[in-house]
């Protein structure tokens, strides 16, 4: 009971500070990826790439910055995030985080 109250109240929490619309020319790189249903990226090996949007803001933000400083390991990912400064990953987070409709 406690848990579940716990993960609802952090469901409802307000998108960080980004601004959906200043990722917009960024994000193209990473639709490449990540728009597309069950893609698989293949090198050096086969990664199933997760679905992001509709993910909440904090999640995909906490996600960028933990391949941006080599926590999360993952090659692709963490190149892309390092090339990300912490304005552009909290826009990025905010753009996908309100793409909340599941593709079909
Ligand atoms: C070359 C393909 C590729 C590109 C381009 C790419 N990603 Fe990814 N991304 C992946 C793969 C594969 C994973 C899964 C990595 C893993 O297993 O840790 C991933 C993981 C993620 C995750 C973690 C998702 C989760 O549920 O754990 C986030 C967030 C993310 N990517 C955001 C982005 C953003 C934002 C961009 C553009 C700036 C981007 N990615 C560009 C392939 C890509």
């Amino acid at each position: 009971m406690a848990a579940a109250a716990a993960s609802t109240a952090y469901a409802q929490q307000p998108a960080a500070a980004g601004d959906a619309k200043a990722a917009e020319p960024y994000v193209s790189m990473c639709g490449g990826c990540h728009s597309i249903p069950g893609y698989q990226s293949s090198f050096p090996r086969v990664y199933r790439v997760p679905k992001i949007a509709g993910q909440s803001a904090g999640y995909i933000e906490a996600a960028l910055r933990g391949y941006a400083r080599g926590e999360r390991s993952h090659p692709t990912m963490n190149g892309v995030a390092k090339t990300l400064t912490d304005k552009q990953i909290a826009d990025i987070a905010a753009y996908y985080a309100e793409r909340g409709v599941p593709a079909k």
